[in-house]
């Protein structure tokens, strides 16, 4: 399922499914600081993607990436043409940075994006699954922090992938409610 917003000029998509499957430019990677994949995204990112990847993240980034960073990768056999890896923060209850982390995340990963002049990227919610902060928190912080940056990039087409329906009407009302407002 998808549903497709104007903003600015540019298309928003919400979409209920697989990451892997998106057909943009740049597919995002909840990843971990290792970078050397896990599960939930990152597992099916890197068995999707294959082996080419993990390859790159070691040979490229061998000392992996800090919380809130980004690192760029080849997509593999995926149909896009770069991943994006992000690791996300653990919640921690809130008064760690977490807020500030999952809002670099988002922004690293939209100034690189722009850096390789792309012009679609697919976002996941990330660590709203094994890293636990709260998804409507998450999807407001998302939705806040790519809406008011992708109009000054080369992007023209932003994707949220939700794995769930529950995540999808959470992400749609935080969408409605900045766009409204
Ligand atoms: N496509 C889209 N979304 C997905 C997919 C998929 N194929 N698989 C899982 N999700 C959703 C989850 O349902 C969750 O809503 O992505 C969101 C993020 O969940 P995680 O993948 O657990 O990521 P995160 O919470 O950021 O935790 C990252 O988990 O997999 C490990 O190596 C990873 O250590 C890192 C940690």
């Amino acid at each position: 399922m998808a549903m497709e917003f104007k903003f600015e000029e540019r298309t928003i998509a919400l979409v209920k499914g697989d990451i892997t499957k998106q057909e943009v430019d740049i597919i995002v990677n909840a990843a971990n600081p290792s970078l050397r994949g896990g599960g939930g995204v990152d597992g099916a990112i890197h068995r999707a993607g294959g082996e080419v990847i993990l390859q790159e993240c070691i040979q490229k980034y061998p000392h992996g990436c800090k919380t809130g960073e980004a690192r760029i990768t080849t997509a593999g056999k995926m149909a896009a043409k770069w991943v994006i890896h992000t690791p996300g923060p653990v919640w921690k209850g809130g008064h760690v940075g977490e807020v500030s982390l999952l809002e670099s995340s988002y922004r690293n990963s939209i100034s690189l994006a722009n850096e390789y002049k792309a012009d679609s990227i697919a976002f996941p919610s990330i660590s709203t699954g094994v890293y636990g902060f709260p998804i409507h928190l998450a999807a407001k912080i998302a939705i806040k922090t790519v809406l008011s940056m992708f109009s000054r990039t080369t992007l023209s087409r932003v994707h949220f992938v939700l794995f769930s329906e529950k995540d999808f009407q959470i992400y749609f009302k935080e969408l409605k409610n900045f766009i409204i407002n």
